[in-house]
């Protein structure tokens, strides 16, 4: 069995412990502030939440709703979001569940289904469409719930940054007035770092300007993560080959775990691992993802193609030198209006003044397709 997971958030079972993040974000908890979590991407936020509400929180004193955003479209969408996890969230028995849900919101009808492992998955169909509306009912809703239960709530908003995509209703607005004023509510939100910070909590003109503590994860450190993967190689993995990997990945999580399950199944599960191996997994792994990463190049203009090129060329500073621009041939204008794009599509972001392509996967890739031709 391959004791390696890496395509969605990890379990406790297969988890690093970072005490020093689950360590901070409780405090932050416990003091009764809202936090922004932020990080690259494919860091572990989604699982730092998972295990934060499955090991630190007291279930008795508090009820914890996970709210996945990343699917939504519309602010419709959000809100049955919004109800459907609040009710798989309650600590009621199945047989009373839907008849509290009834008592408690009245713009909404639940529905559910019991599951393979009985618990309960909830639709809802809404008896209005007007969002305002509905958050308010949301919102009564929950101080009810916290009057008959006196328990405070924590409501995780995972990849939070998505609401700015719905156009047409201003969910930061409408959610700011209940952030101020619902004191038996604390939010997590998360998602990666320019989108989150500068557009929605930093910027003095929007409406949650203020509203979090920052708490930013960072990649696990190298010593710790070793010893977790030492462990399920059965100690085939010595220090010197760990850090080639977590060098190769700049210790992005996702991919140091993907690493490991192909070099999990590769390998004699009973020699060491060499740097050959690694090599031999990473070419595999950048053939695997070919054709997916083709397909986003294709999409490219060739000014946009040139400013990737440029970031990795110049390690992400400097990117307007002159020696630059002569070297990759192209206008100041034009690499600016091309960086410009793939920032806001979310195919680079900056970090201390340095730009760096999202995908770490995806950058090893244009590194040999785009520079090492
Ligand atoms: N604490 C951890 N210990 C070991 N592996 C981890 C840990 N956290 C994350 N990972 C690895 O990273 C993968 C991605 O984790 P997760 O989905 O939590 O990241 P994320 O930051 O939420 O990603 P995204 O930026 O897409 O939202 C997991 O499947 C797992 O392989
Ligand atoms: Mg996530």
């Amino acid at each position: 069995m391959n004791h390696f997971i890496y395509e969605s958030f990890c379990d406790s079972d297969n988890f690093t412990h970072i005490s020093e993040e689950l360590n901070a974000l409780n405090k932050l908890i416990v003091n009764k502030s809202n936090v922004l979590l932020y990080s690259k991407r494919k860091f572990g936020k989604t699982s730092l939440i998972k295990e934060f509400f499955d090991k630190k929180i007291n279930k008795d004193e508090n009820i914890t709703i996970y709210i996945d955003l990343f699917n939504i479209v519309s602010a419709i969408d959000f809100i049955k979001m919004l109800y459907k996890q609040i009710a798989s969230s309650l600590p009621y028995d199945n047989k009373s569940i839907l008849r509290e849900l009834r008592i408690i919101f009245t713009k909404v009808n639940f529905t559910a289904n019991m599951k393979d492992d009985g618990s309960l998955e909830f639709d809802v169909s809404l008896l209005s469409y007007n969002p305002k509306e509905l958050i308010m009912d949301v919102y009564k809703g929950l101080k009810e719930i916290h009057t008959s239960t006196n328990k405070q709530i924590i409501i995780a908003f995972d990849d939070f940054w998505q609401i700015k995509l719905i156009k047409n209703f201003k969910i930061d607005a409408i959610l700011k007035e209940y952030i101020q004023d619902e004191q038996h509510i604390n939010y997590i939100f998360t998602g990666t770092k320019h989108r989150l910070l500068i557009d929605m909590f930093s910027k003095r003109k929007m409406p949650l300007f203020n509203m979090a503590e920052q708490l930013e994860l960072k990649a696990i450190p190298i010593e710790q993560f070793y010893q977790f993967i030492d462990h399920r190689l059965q100690g085939r993995i010595s220090y010197d080959i760990f850090q080639y990997i977590y060098n190769i990945t700049e210790g992005e999580a996702k991919l140091i775990q993907e690493f490991c399950y192909h070099l999990s199944n590769k390998s004699n599960k009973t020699e060491k691992i060499t740097i050959n191996d690694i090599d031999e997994v990473c070419l595999f792994l950048l053939n695997s993802k070919s054709e997916y990463f083709k397909m986003i190049l294709n999409r490219l203009t060739f000014a946009q193609k040139i400013a990737l090129k440029a970031v990795i060329m110049s390690e992400g500073i400097d990117l307007y030198t002159k020696n630059n621009l002569f070297k990759l041939q192209v206008t100041k204008a034009s690499l600016n209006t091309a960086i410009k794009y793939l920032y806001l599509n979310e195919l680079i972001d900056k970090q201390d003044n340095k730009y760096y392509i999202s995908n770490k996967c995806f950058e090893l890739w244009c590194r040999r397709i785009l520079v090492c031709k």
